[in-house]
């Protein structure tokens, strides 16, 4: 692996059908469906959506956006519907094939846990599918390098996922336009599994070190903390705080 590059071993944790069926739950499940109990955190539900509208500036016009660390493409899909031209990229080929299986058909049958050896029956519908979405497989910390600037740029909870993060951000001038956004989400759930201890950026308290590196080209807009939750089993959750925020990308 060249330093920098994605982490083959660690990435095959997305490349599991366990994970396709948590994710393409978490991204398009019903709350029922996620979450079948009375009691509870309701305010977790909905995560790609609000990932999104809960984050961006509405009153920008958005022509290109990127989702980066896509997964299985929800937040890309909310994207459709506000941007003119949306590409979702992600390093999990399996996230990526169900994505485009679900632009292309609209449909996807798919099975998440229940508990023990049972499973479920779950069906992703997309009632209009849109003409302005792509995904491809890429590598966050490696993009292809014919990638132009986007008006927005989305990437939720895919920082402490990658072996360097610091490559990702320090690229991120070159993929936001001058007065453009990015929306960030990220919980700092740093493991070395995904990145190798020297790379983490708790030097101080992760959140403030993230400042202190985009503030050279960006001005943050907004800060909210973003809850979510995944399903393990009819049982068991995730359940986690994410910060989120809005960065504006500085014209000079
Ligand atoms: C914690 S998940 C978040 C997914 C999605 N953004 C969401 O909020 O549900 C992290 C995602 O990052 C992807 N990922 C990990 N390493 C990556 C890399 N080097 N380049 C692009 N995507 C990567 C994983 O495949 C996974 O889909």
């Amino acid at each position: 692996m060249t330093a920098g590059m994605a982490n083959e071993g660690a990435s095959q944790v997305y490349e599991s059908d366990r994970s396709l069926g948590e994710y393409l739950l978490f991204h398009y499940g019903s709350d029922d469906e996620q979450f079948p109990w009375q009691e509870g955190p309701g305010e977790a539900l909905g995560f790609p959506r609000r990932s999104v509208e809960e984050l961006i500036d509405w009153e920008s016009s958005v022509g290109s956006a990127l989702d980066l660390g896509c997964a299985v493409g929800k937040s890309s899909f909310v994207l459709s519907e506000i941007a003119q031209e949306v590409v979702g990229i992600d390093f999990s080929k399996s996230f990526i094939g169900a994505a485009q299986s679900i632009l292309q058909n609209g449909k996807l049958c798919y099975q998440y846990h229940e508990e023990g050896t049972r499973w479920k029956e779950g069906v992703v519908t997309i009632e209009h599918i849109p003409q302005n979405l792509t995904f491809e497989v890429g590598d966050a910390c490696n993009l292809r390098e014919d990638m132009k600037p986007f008006d927005l740029l989305h990437a939720a909870n895919l920082l402490c996922r990658l072996p360097d993060p610091m490559s990702l951000l320090t690229r991120l001038p070159d993929l936001v336009v001058p007065g453009g956004q990015l929306i960030l989400t990220t919980p700092f759930t740093w493991l070395e599994e995904f990145t190798p201890r020297e790379k983490w950026l708790n030097g101080e308290e992760s959140g403030r070190g993230l400042i202190k590196v985009l503030n050279q080209s960006f001005d943050l807009e907004l800060e909210k903390n973003l809850p979510f939750l995944i399903r393990e089993h009819r049982r068991k959750f995730q359940y986690t705080v994410a910060l989120g925020m809005r960065w504006r990308r500085r014209k000079s």
